[in-house]
């Protein structure tokens, strides 16, 4: 619910839990942020702006108008004129000046919520959610900004999104637009964020913030391996299960920077926006632009509820599509098992073999166009290898079907190797500062996405591929930073816009792609899970987490996404022994429980894996349909976690109606001479009784427990030997008596 209250000036935001107070100050019209927080019942915080206080405002205290600039908190901080800490909006005129001041002009309540052109973001119907829409105007420059915010009714999680206009008759250039900033008191946070690297993404890390600036950013291109578009500001005494939590995610899959500056007189700004890195977009007059959008939350519940938060709103207002609430094809993918090195007779001799597992897709990996026999060439010749494929994609593919499974297929269209006739005929397609040789990742270049006719030529190489054959599912893939930021057909002053034109293209080429296969599963990579964003999330249900399946570095892996992200959208496979990554070999129950985590399937040569392994396989099909659902829709919660430990971990979900839970627990490391472990399970109903059943330890015996024993006295996981061994436990409500 949105309010405005004319009297006081303040615009009251109210999620279920939460409030957001916004207030209009002095003749000049300053927007200040008042509070953010638990739910208020009035809105008459506004003494929190402190405007009572010395400098006061400037319409009574002119002589500090810079005072005032440097302390008052904005909701929306231009910067460049008195307020010396970072801002959000950063603007040269023709002129060459630089420096802006927002005031406001006028707003409107909107039921529902409008779309940003070319973006993706969130979504909601008009009763589902509601949107402010908050007009300010710096009038020297020109200039008109559009703050949208819109809260919903089924989750604590808020959106916020910029819209820039010139309206002014000369054009200006915009040096940095973020996307939201939140003033507030300092309250000792700490800062969690999400750390990593190629084969080791988003491994949560949590420091003390201190005096200054502190950011995680990326200007790669993509929202990165090495750091996530997300930012949370936690209390000292924060837990999974209490304290309070300030957190920012970006609906966005390129450059981002998301920071936190604790200021002298102890306020915190902390803000998340485009990198102003490499950023530069010309605007001429009448022009506006449409900065993405950030997800906000607040809670005082701990962590697990800003992860339900996030689950809730990404489940039922971002993710689309046909596969959102379905259960998805249990897949094989040849990558591990092959590499480069297959035909027509190789893949169909796994999907042979898996078809009678009860696996449901096959999907092939790199290597099967132009003459991709490695990885050195042939990115952007996406014409079908014959040679490979004896008989073609068609034939492939409906011998595929015929054994009553799904066809799948990887693309890399973003790119292209010198080595491709389409470089021979288009050297100049490719990203590339003139005069500059262009530096090659992977033995590959970066298409100029910026350009249309490149846009279009790549679509249209991928839908006639696609067109071709009954093709089920899509991996799209994207395997290399962007570097080299020049493009031809853009003049000298608009080629900051590169990076930003390349992500909203790679957002239209996969709009169009949905449109026209609405039936297509399509599932986001990049280098594995370089690109896991909430962005890529509207156009596929599911990412690739991360090319290190290993079933204990994905423990790691697994815990940072799911942070955020639903268990539905989290690639996950079974994997090869020893694993291909790490080296390391662990059971194949194992491996297959922790992908049941995720969206499940295979990346391994069946026809050649041990027998004993192979026959756990509809084992696991079992597993996966028993509990999909469960999984895909449960709420989440943590209850050990092996980063913190450094032994064992264990996460639980549950059903919405409290009725059904499946815990899983890892031991990594046997502990010699040690008993059971007593583990609190959470989210269950208190008044309900649970048949408690170890599904893979028969010899436990199952036992009926109250959820209110279970959340409070604990579930015992008893000692057993053995390192990299998983438990499954199911809860199920029953009627029994103790
Ligand atoms: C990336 C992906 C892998 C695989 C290879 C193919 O690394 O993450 O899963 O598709 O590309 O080249």
């Amino acid at each position: 619910m949105i309010t405005y209250h004319e009297q006081e000036r303040i615009f009251k935001l109210d999620t279920p839990n939460t409030s957001y107070l916004i207030g209009i100050v002095d003749e000049e019209n300053f927007i200040g942020h008042i509070y953010y927080g638990k739910r208020l019942k009035d809105a008459d915080a506004s003494y929190l702006l402190r405007t009572e206080e010395p400098p006061f405002v400037p319409g009574k205290n002119n002589r500090e108008r810079c005072s005032f600039y440097d302390c008052f908190p904005f909701e929306y901080p231009a910067g460049g004129i008195g307020d010396c800490r970072e801002g959000c909006l950063g603007i040269r005129t023709a002129g060459g000046h630089t420096g802006a001041m927002l005031s406001y002009v006028s707003h409107e309540i909107l039921e529902g919520k409008p779309e940003l052109t070319g973006l993706p973001a969130t979504f909601g119907t008009k009763k589902e959610c509601t949107t402010l829409k908050l007009l300010c105007e710096d009038k020297y420059a020109g200039m008109q900004v559009e703050l949208l915010y819109t809260v919903f009714q089924d989750t604590d999680a808020m959106t916020r999104s910029v819209k820039v206009t010139n309206v002014g008759r000369e054009h200006f250039y915009l040096t940095k637009v973020f996307s939201a900033s939140l003033d507030m008191d300092n309250r000792d946070f700490d800062m969690i964020s999400l750390h990593g690297s190629w084969a080791r993404e988003r491994h949560i890390q949590r420091k003390t913030l201190g005096y200054g600036i502190q950011n995680v950013s990326s200007v790669r291109g993509e929202s990165s391996h090495q750091d996530h578009p997300f930012l949370a500001l936690v209390e000292k005494n924060t837990t999974q299960d209490s304290g309070e939590v300030y957190a920012m995610n970006f609906v966005y899959s390129g450059n981002f920077r998301a920071q936190a500056e604790v200021t002298q007189f102890d306020y915190v700004r902390m803000s998340m926006g485009i990198h102003p890195e490499n950023f530069c977009w010309k605007l001429e007059a009448g022009e506006s632009f449409q900065a993405p959008e950030v997800v906000m939350l607040y809670t005082d519940k701990g962590l697990d509820a800003m992860t339900n938060a996030f689950h809730t709103l990404y489940r039922k207002h971002l993710i689309r599509g046909e596969y959102r609430n379905k259960k998805r094809p249990i897949l094989i993918n040849n990558w591990e098992a092959t590499y480069f090195d297959f035909d027509t007779e190789k893949l169909l001799s796994i999907a042979k073999e898996a078809s009678k597992l009860g696996i449901e897709m096959l999907v092939m990996d790199d290597g099967w166009f132009g003459k991709r026999n490695n990885d050195d060439c042939a990115l952007g010749d996406w014409q079908v290898n014959e040679e490979k494929l004896k008989g073609g994609l068609k034939y492939l593919v409906d011998e595929v079907n015929r054994l009553g499974m799904k066809f799948g297929i990887w693309f890399e269209p973003e790119m292209i190797s010198p080595d491709s006739n389409l470089y021979r005929e288009h050297p100049d397609w490719a990203l590339a500062i003139p005069g500059r040789p262009a530096a090659q990742a992977r033995q590959q270049f970066v298409l100029d996405l910026s350009r249309k006719e490149v846009v279009d030529h790549v679509y249209e190489m991928v839908a006639s591929v696609l067109r071709s054959a009954n093709i089920e599912y899509v991996k799209w893939d994207m395997n290399r930073p962007l570097a080299d930021i020049g493009s031809i057909a853009l003049p000298a002053d608009r080629q900051g816009e590169i990076c930003h034109r390349y992500m909203l293209a790679v957002y239209e080429m996969q709009s169009r792609l949905v449109k026209e296969f609405p039936h297509l599963l399509l599932e986001n990579c990049s280098g594995g899970g370089a690109r896991f964003d909430p962005g890529m999330l509207y156009y596929s249900p599911q990412i690739w987490c991360s090319d290190d399946a290993d079933a204990i570095e994905r423990l790691e892996i697994q815990e940072g996404t799911a942070l955020l992200y639903p268990l539905s959208t989290m690639g996950a496979h079974v994997s090869d022994c020893p694993n291909h990554v790490v080296g390391r070999v662990t059971p194949f129950e194992t491996r297959g429980i922790v992908a049941l985590a995720g969206t499940f399937g295979y990346e391994l040569d069946v026809t050649r894996i041990p027998e004993e392994d192979r026959n756990m396989i509809p084992e696991q099909v079992a597993l996966y349909h028993q509990y999909n659902d469960l999984i895909r829709e449960g709420d989440y919660y943590r209850i050990a976690s092996y980063s913190q430990n450094h032994k064992f971990d264990c996460w639980q979900v549950v059903s919405e109606n409290k009725e059904e839970s499946l815990v899983t627990f890892v031991q990594v490391l046997c502990r010699a001479n040690f008993k059971s472990r007593r583990l609190l399970l959470k989210g269950l109903a208190e008044d309900k009784r649970y048949e408690v059943r170890f599904v893979n330890d028969k010899e436990i015996q199952t036992k009926v427990y109250s959820g209110d024993t279970l959340m409070k006295a604990g579930l015992l996981i008893p000692s057993f030997q053995g390192d990299f061994q998983a438990r499954l436990i199911h809860l199920v409500k029953c009627e029994e008596k103790f």
